[in-house]
C-alpha cells in the first residue's frame, strides 16, 4: 500500500518531517522507495539534470510521461507525484484538467504538482475537485525564470513575502495536500508554515518546514554543471562514475578485460571440428 495524503498531512500533525526527493527512472526510483522515502516527485527538473536543456521550460509532457511510467514502475510505497510542465495547466481549465489526468490514467502517479499560487488557485480547486491530489509550488517557480529575471532568491522585500503568504493561503484554501516552498528567506517559510494548515515541503528553503525535498542528482552528485546553495552532496557518484569508466577503458585497451571469469564456455570437441572445416 503506498502512502496517501491522509498519512503525510497526519506526519505534519505528529511533527515527523517528511523526506520528499525526485526520480526520473525505474532503478532510482526502486532504491529511493525501499529506503522508505514516503514522496518521490518526477520533476521537471528532468529537462536540466537528465535531459541536459538549459531549464526546465522545454520539457513537454510526453517526456514527463514516459519518466513518471518508469518511477511507478519501479515503486511499490512511496507515492509517485507527476510534475505538470510548463504551459500544461494555464492556457484553460479543460486542457488542465485533461493533462493532470494523463498523470494519474496514463502514467500512474498519485498525485500532481503544479506551480504557482493566487493565479493557478481555481485550477488547482477543480483538479482536486475531479479527485486528483495536488501539490503546489512558490517562491522561486523555475517555470516562470524569464518573469521571475532568474534563479534567484523570492520573497525578500516585505510586498514579496505578503504575496508568498497570500499565495501560500491560497493554494491551500484550494485543497492542495502539500505545498512545496522554493528558495525563500527561512523566517519567511516558518511564517508560511505556521499560517497553512498543510504540510510545506522546502527546499532551500531553511529548517521549519514539515518537510524538504531535493533534487536526487544534487544530493548523489550526479549533475555537475553547477550545485545549487541549498543541495548538500551526501556523495559524488560523478567521481565515482568517471574512475569505474577510466578503469574499464583501460583494462579494455590492455587486454585485462574481459577474463575468464566474464566469458563462456563451450564443449572443445564441437570447437575442434569447426576449426577443421
Ligand atoms: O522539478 C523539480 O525537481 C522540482 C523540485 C525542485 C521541487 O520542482
Amino acid at each position: 500500500m503506498r502512502f496517501t495524503i491522509g498519512q503525510i498531512k497526519d506526519m505534519r500533525e505528529k511533527g515527523m518531517k517528511i523526506p520528499m526527493l525526485t526520480a526520473y527512472d525505474y532503478a532510482t526510483a526502486k532504491m529511493i522507495d525501499e529506503a522508505g522515502v514516503p514522496l518521490i516527485l518526477v520533476g521537471d527538473s528532468l529537462g536540466m539534470v537528465v535531459l541536459g536543456y538549459e531549464s526546465t521550460i522545454p520539457v513537454t509532457i510526453e517526456e514527463m510521461l514516459h519518466h513518471t511510467k518508469a518511477v511507478v514502475r519501479g515503486t511499490k510505497r512511496s507515492m509517485v507525484i507527476g510534475d505538470m510542465p510548463f504551459m500544461t495547466y494555464h492556457a484553460s481549465m479543460g486542457e488542465a484538467l485533461h493533462n493532470a489526468a494523463r498523470f494519474i490514467q496514463e502514467a500512474g502517479a498519485q498525485a500532481v504538482k503544479l506551480e504557482g499560487g493566487v493565479a493557478m488557485a481555481e485550477v488547482v480547486h477543480r483538479v482536486v475537485e475531479c479527485g486528483i491530489p495536488v501539490m503546489g509550488h512558490i517562491g522561486l517557480t523555475p517555470q516562470s525564470i524569464h518573469q521571475l529575471s532568474g534563479f534567484k532568491v523570492q520573497g525578500k522585500t516585505s510586498d514579496a513575502a505578503i504575496r508568498l503568504v497570500e499565495d501560500a493561503c491560497a493554494l491551500s484554501d484550494a485543497g492542495v495536500f502539500a505545498i512545496v516552498l522554493e528558495a525563500i528567506p527561512a523566517p519567511l517559510a516558518r511564517v508560511i508554515t505556521k499560517k497553512v494548515n498543510v504540510p510545506t515541503i522546502g527546499i532551500g528553503a531553511g529548517p521549519h518546514c514539515d518537510g524538504q525535498v531535493q533534487v536526487i542528482s544534487d544530493i548523489l552528485g550526479l549533475f555537475t554543471d553547477f550545485v545549487p546553495k541549498h543541495a548538500k552532496q551526501y556523495t559524488r557518484l560523478s567521481d565515482m562514475i568517471r574512475k569505474a569508466v577510466a578503469d574499464y577503458v583501460g583494462e579494455v585497451q590492455d587486454g585485462v578485460f574481459p577474463t575468464e571469469k566474464e566469458s563462456f564456455s563451450m564443449d572443445e570437441s564441437i570447437l575442434a571440428g569447426l576449426i577443421q572445416e
